[in-house]
């Protein structure tokens, strides 16, 4: 088979900005219409009305949203934990942590990406122990094992690289150290926690295709008493990432991405400064992310292009159409409320479409997809003088 390459034409037509996120035809909407996750091609487009402006939804595919605050039952284990949306490269669940985990979990289908939403704890591994807080990032390699012992009840978002790795994004221009420096990563330590662990009666619950498996230790397996290389869990917290942005552009979530998995990225949303140009967006423009589903897990503070969502929600857009921001953000494309964004929220961008469960399903805020409506035309705010 020979090489390919999308073609290429650049073309304006009609009105039309030379610059995207900036300088909108007076009275016009921007719309991105974009592949592979805004890597490949795109066109902005200029329209009259918000994309968002339907009436009626029918049918499967439209926005959902999910109050995970509102599960009850999270299972006995962590192989019970709902899952909030999967497909076979990844899965995303919920699970909370009330009593210290009296097991070990051994994944043996891919690297768990674990997001401390609640909480803290201390987690216990093949590698030695490790403190976690809330806002922690932890990723465990496939077939770690681990548990917790916890401080206080912990929730946590699990995402699964099905058959997979999750790993540091590239940087590429932006270099190395960049968002942030994997310097900061922690690892597990072999120290006096980790050697005074109980000692006798211990099962791994090993997760592998689907099944769980059982193995029971007379004594524990966590007894190493020393290891080096560069396999281990890495913890990072939320708080330690460093956005990039710019006054003069608004960045697509892409420039936000914090860990690389099979077909999927997770984006990290944390406090940055609105871009300050008068004639720049300072909102989500509206987009067709054409290739991929979008799911945004609400960690913490106030979701400004988003209403009625709270922490602990999860949206789910899934590609094939437009979304975007809601109107009363709209509102404010050219002038934010604040100097800064004050949202933290976890993304995930799969290439894959995903589903949902029965358990996410029975949690849903079933008017979501009404929640761009509003009483009547929504007018697009002029770009201010400068
Ligand atoms: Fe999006």
């Amino acid at each position: 088979m020979g090489s390919s390459h999308n073609f290429t034409f650049p073309r304006i037509e009609g009105k039309s900005s030379r610059q995207a996120h900036a300088d909108l035809p007076e009275g016009t909407f921007e719309r991105e219409l974009g592949r592979e996750g805004f890597f490949g091609p795109a066109t902005m487009m200029y329209h009259r009305n918000p994309p968002t402006g339907w009436t009626q939804w029918t049918g499967p595919l439209r926005p959902r949203a999910f109050d995970l605050t509102r599960l009850s039952e999270f299972g006995k284990t962590v192989w019970d934990a709902p899952v909030v949306v999967s497909n076979a490269f990844v899965r995303m669940r919920i699970f909370k942590i009330e009593e210290d985990m009296r097991y070990l979990a051994r994944n043996g289908d891919g690297d768990e990406l674990l997001f401390v939403h609640e909480g803290a704890g201390h987690l216990y591994c093949d590698y030695g122990h490790l403190e976690v807080t809330r806002g922690d990032y932890i990723v465990i390699p496939r077939s770690t094992m681990w548990r917790f012992e916890i401080t206080s009840p912990m929730t946590l978002l699990l995402v699964e690289s099905t058959n997979g790795s999750i790993k540091a994004p590239d940087r590429g221009m932006l270099g190395r150290h960049a968002l942030y420096d994997e310097a900061l990563f922690d690892t597990p330590k072999i120290d006096e926690a980790f050697a005074d662990q109980q000692d006798a009666g211990w099962d791994v619950l090993i997760w592998r295709r689907n099944a769980l498996s059982s193995v029971r230790y007379p004594f524990n397996p966590l007894d190493a008493v020393g290891w080096h290389g560069d396999l281990a869990p890495v913890r990072l917290n939320i708080k330690d990432i460093r956005p990039v942005s710019s006054h003069r552009y608004h960045l697509p979530p892409s420039a936000h991405t914090t860990w690389v998995g099979n077909r999927f990225v997770i984006c990290t949303f944390v406090p940055r400064p609105f871009e300050t140009d008068p004639a720049v967006l300072k909102v989500p423009f509206f987009h067709n992310n054409d290739d991929f589903d979008e799911v945004v897990f609400y960690h913490d503070g106030d979701f400004f292009s988003r209403d009625n969502i709270h922490p602990g929600m999860v949206t789910w857009h899934p590609c094939g159409f437009t979304h975007g921001p809601h109107p009363k953000a709209l509102q404010a494309m050219y002038k934010p409320k604040n100097d800064f964004t004050k949202e933290y929220a976890v993304m995930l961008d799969t290439r894959d479409g995903l589903d949902s469960s029965p358990q996410s399903d029975g949690v849903e805020f079933a008017d979501y997809a009404e929640s761009w409506r509003t009483s009547g035309p929504v007018v697009p705010p002029s770009i201010p003088d400068a």
